[in-house]
């Protein structure tokens, strides 16, 4: 069985996942940071430090769950971009110390080729298809010709989809992060009660804009007053329904532009129970079949990024100690 590890510290998740194509996870594990709900957001500083503290356990114990050693490592994947340089730097040095003293294949895997790959973790894409990455740095349509060539379809011009929930999560005092929150919150709210803007709507391209409705929240909460739970319902399910009609619209629109049959949902925002339900269904009307990654591979993890290194190191792509990270960076084909 070959087995590969994945290193994923981009933010604030530290995880370590051992996968084999043969069986699939083997080890998974991932220590949330708990310390930057108090800030309402991620802070840098406080991510890399902690990164440092919990990436050699959280390694430790996936390799104990896998029973295995160094030795028995077939390649190790780490994302090296994009994301918080002091964070993508842990794990990227710890990767290459563990390559080098135990002379296993590296390879360095873009963020946003992970969360796709995330739908190969069960089994084989079937490609040609259309992935929608929608995450808290990302929100961007690829075509997806097989594992390795991406195509770019279009994007945000301002804010990512999951950057929008946490920011209305924000202004709505709901605790953070702001996406889980506001899909909880909406549980109980109609999502018709305001009509947010769906920007870009009549654009012609595969782009979206988050900032107009953040801003269009944010007036009618200072509007609003004092808010009753029942108003925060309100609010979170129809600035839901707005985020949620915007990346739907341009998924259809990706899809009837190109013709394809089969669609993925990657990143964070893809935990959306209302996301996916709309997106199945619209995008399942012009034509193509839609999946998404099992639910707990769909925030930073890395059992996608371990996924991720089989395709790159199987086709003969690896990296030496002169590996870098990049903070930013969009994603290119590299088969
Ligand atoms: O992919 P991810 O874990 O990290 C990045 O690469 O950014 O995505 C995190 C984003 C956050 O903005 C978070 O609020 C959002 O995903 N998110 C959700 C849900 N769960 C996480 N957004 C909406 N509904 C959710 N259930
Ligand atoms: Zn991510």
């Amino acid at each position: 069985m070959r087995l590969y590890l994945g290193i994923e510290t981009s933010c604030d998740d530290t995880s370590c996942a051992i996968y084999s194509p043969e069986e699939g996870v083997v080890a998974y594990r991932t220590a949330a940071q708990l310390d930057h709900a108090k800030y309402g957001g991620v802070v840098p500083e406080i991510a890399s430090r902690t990164h440092m503290k919990t990436l050699l356990p959280v390694y430790e114990t996936v390799m104990e769950e896998a029973s295995v050693g160094p030795g028995d490592l077939a390649g190790i994947g780490v994302t090296n971009g994009p994301g918080l340089t002091g964070s993508l730097l842990v794990g990227l040095s710890f990767a290459k110390a563990l390559a080098y003293g135990s002379g296993i294949p590296l390879a360095g895997i873009h963020h946003i080729e992970g969360h796709i790959l995330a739908n190969a973790i069960d089994g084989p894409m079937e490609t040609p298809a259309i992935a929608l990455v929608v995450s808290g740095g990302h929100t961007q349509l690829f075509s997806v010709e097989r594992p390795g060539r991406y195509g770019f379809l279009g994007g945000t011009r301002d804010d990512a989809a999951g950057e929008a929930f946490d920011k209305i999560g924000k202004i709505l005092g709901l605790p953070y992060p702001g996406g889980p929150s506001i899909e909880n919150a909406a549980r109980g709210g109609n999502a018709a009660a305001f009509d947010f803007p769906r920007a870009m709507r009549n654009s012609g391209e595969c782009d979206f804009s988050f900032s107009g409705l953040k801003t269009a929240v944010r007036l009618k909460v200072e509007e609003l007053g004092a808010l009753s739970s029942q108003v925060v319902a309100d609010v979170a399910a129809s600035a839901q329904e707005a985020i949620v009609d915007a990346l739907a619209l341009k998924s259809v629109m990706a899809v009837e532009k190109t013709g394809t049959s089969r669609f993925y949902i990657a990143g964070g925002v893809a935990a959306n129970g209302r996301l996916r339900e709309v997106i199945r269904e619209r995008v399942g009307n012009a034509g193509a079949e839609v999946s998404w990654p099992p639910i707990g591979y769909c925030t930073d993890n890395a059992a996608m990024i371990a996924c991720a290194s089989w395709y790159h190191l199987s086709a003969g792509r690896g990296d030496g100690l002169d590996l870098n990270t990049f903070p930013r960076g969009e994603l290119v084909s590299w088969a």
